[in-house]
């Protein structure tokens, strides 16, 4: 698995929504969102793009790996929603990096930077690339329907980034889908004016069946990360660090006790952020990096889930000096 991180990077919206703000759109309660979710705060776009926030991550990331941009060959982009439908996320990034090398996103949903570093794993195996720039970049208050109280106290917006290059980090990395899922984590594409379309257009806000989707993130963490684990030789104890997508606090609780871990392995970014989808994965290890409790040596467990329904999970080992 030829991967290792050089470095991480992560930009949010200045906008702070805290759930009392929400109060004033739905019928909600900072009472029920702290107590089902955990989530206090989110991060909201008001006048930066997710091209500008992109950015911004991306050259915190480049600093943090103190190297030149123009070392990059490859720039990645995990998002579920651009700022345009086309050109992808990642060459609109890329040109405000003025960077000239390839350029493409990829929309695994919320599982989206595990399914980058799998891909990125393979093609620094092969030498196709020497360098790339993973960019997770959300902009959930757009899919989001703010009269809809379900969904939308849930999400935040924002980006991370890590730069990689060939190493021997990436201990071993699982990806699972269960497209009978697809219809319970959902947003629609509108159509568009063609006059031969038939059918009925799907909604384009996000819907979500909450209390299935629970069940799948609990099984995706809590059997993703035995299974992972148990398949390399390493015991739960044996790891330093889980990075647990963002979604729920219920969700990370469950997934501590059953693997039977103490708290401060479970690092948080989503009292502050919500769920930015991607991107909560790479903001919790920019977090984490930047607070120095990353070792070099330390084993770090990643799994995330979403739409699709996907999930993924990694064991890597860190690999930077501190
Ligand atoms: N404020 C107040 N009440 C709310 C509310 C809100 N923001 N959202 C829903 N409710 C109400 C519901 O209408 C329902 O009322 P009713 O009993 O009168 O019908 C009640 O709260 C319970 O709703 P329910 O959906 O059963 O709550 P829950 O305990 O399942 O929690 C989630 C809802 C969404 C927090 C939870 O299901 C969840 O986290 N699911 C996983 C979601 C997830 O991880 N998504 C990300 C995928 S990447």
């Amino acid at each position: 698995m030829s991967l290792r991180i050089l470095g991480t990077g992560s930009a949010l919206p200045e906008k702070r929504v805290t759930n009392e703000d929400l109060t004033r759109l739905v019928d909600t309660s900072d009472e029920w969102i702290v107590t089902r979710t955990g989530i206090r705060e989110r991060r909201v776009q008001t006048s930066e793009s997710l091209t500008e926030l992109g950015a911004k991550a991306a050259l915190a990331a480049l600093e943090n790996a103190g190297a030149e941009k123009e070392s990059v060959d490859l720039v990645l982009c995990t998002t579920v929603r651009g700022d345009a439908v086309t050109p992808g996320q990642a060459c609109l990034i890329e040109k405000q990096l003025d960077l000239h090398c390839p350029a493409f996103d990829i929309n695994a949903a919320c599982a989206g930077f595990v399914f980058a570093l799998h891909l990125c794993a393979a093609y620094l195996a092969t030498g196709a690339f020497r360098r790339i720039l993973v960019i997770s970049a959300e902009s959930m208050s757009s899919l989001c329907d703010w009269t809809d109280r379900s969904t939308c106290v849930l999400f935040g917006d924002g980006a991370a980034a890590a730069l990689l290059e060939k190493g021997d980090s990436l201990v071993d990395i699982q990806l699972l889908c269960q497209p009978d899922g697809g219809e319970l984590l959902y947003a629609g594409a509108p159509h568009g004016n063609s006059p031969f379309r038939l059918g009925e257009e799907k909604s384009p806000f996000l819907y979500m069946n909450g209390q299935e989707v629970y069940k799948f993130a609990v099984h995706a963490s809590v059997d993703g990360l035995r299974a992972l684990l148990e398949k390399n030789g390493v015991s739960p104890d044996q790891v330093d660090h889980y990075l647990l997508h963002q979604a729920n606090y219920r969700i990370l609780e469950a997934a501590r006790t059953r693997l039977r871990q103490p708290r401060e392995k479970f690092p948080l970014t989503l009292d502050g952020c919500g769920n930015t989808s991607s991107s909560s994965l790479p903001i919790l290890l920019d977090s984490l990096n930047r607070s120095g409790k990353l070792k070099k040596g330390q084993l770090l467990a990643m799994s995330a889930f979403g739409a699709g329904l996907s999930a993924g999970t990694a064991l890597l080992r860190w690999d930077k000096e501190d």
